[in-house]
């Protein structure tokens, strides 16, 4: 007879590994949802900063407070913070809070207003897109990087 025992371990590995998704998988869409939003909307450019506001806001930053506590627990359960694969994802999404709050979603708040003003018309938009999607293309980066850590667990 096939038994299937499921701990409370495999509920919480499956949470994190939800909440790594929902707190992720919009922000690799965001190229396609960007050019899309830009091609078809273009009087509107402050309407798609303010929805990756809203995003960071409510829905990644969440999940990623979700990544960090179930993340813990599976950590403190079966392994050790201090191994290394553990350890440096850690620091990875340490990395990405503060990217998210100190620098995307500021930029994101800013550019808003910039396309408010003169439709994203101006040299200043540009040079804070530039910014933008140059620290969220270091996020994305940073969570393939993690993904690989956690599935490989070098060291182990
Ligand atoms: C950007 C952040 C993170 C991402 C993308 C991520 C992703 C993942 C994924 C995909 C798995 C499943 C791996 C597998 O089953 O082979 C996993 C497992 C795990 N994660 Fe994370 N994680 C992140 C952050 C963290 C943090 C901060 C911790 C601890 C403080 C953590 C601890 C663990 C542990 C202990 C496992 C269980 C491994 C196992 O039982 O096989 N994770 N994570």
């Amino acid at each position: 007879m096939l038994t299937l025992a499921i701990t409370f371990y495999d509920v919480v590995l499956t949470v994190h590994i939800l909440a790594v998704v929902v707190a992720f998988g919009v922000v690799f869409a965001y190229p396609v949802l960007d050019a899309q939003w830009r091609r078809g909307s273009p009087s509107d450019l402050a309407g798609l900063h303010r929805l990756h506001v809203v995003l960071a806001r409510r829905v990644i930053t969440p999940a990623m407070t979700v990544v960090l506590l179930a993340g813990l627990y599976l950590a403190l359960d079966r392994w050790s913070l201090g191994d290394p694969w553990i350890s440096a994802t850690f620091a990875i999404l340490f990395v990405l809070f503060g990217l998210t709050g100190g620098v995307l979603v500021p930029a994101d708040v800013r550019l808003a207003e910039l396309a408010e003003r003169d439709g994203g018309a101006s040299a200043e938009y540009q040079r804070e897109r530039r910014k933008a999607d140059m620290f969220g293309g270091l996020a994305l980066l940073l969570v393939v990087v993690a993904i690989f850590l956690m599935v490989a667990k070098p060291g182990v």
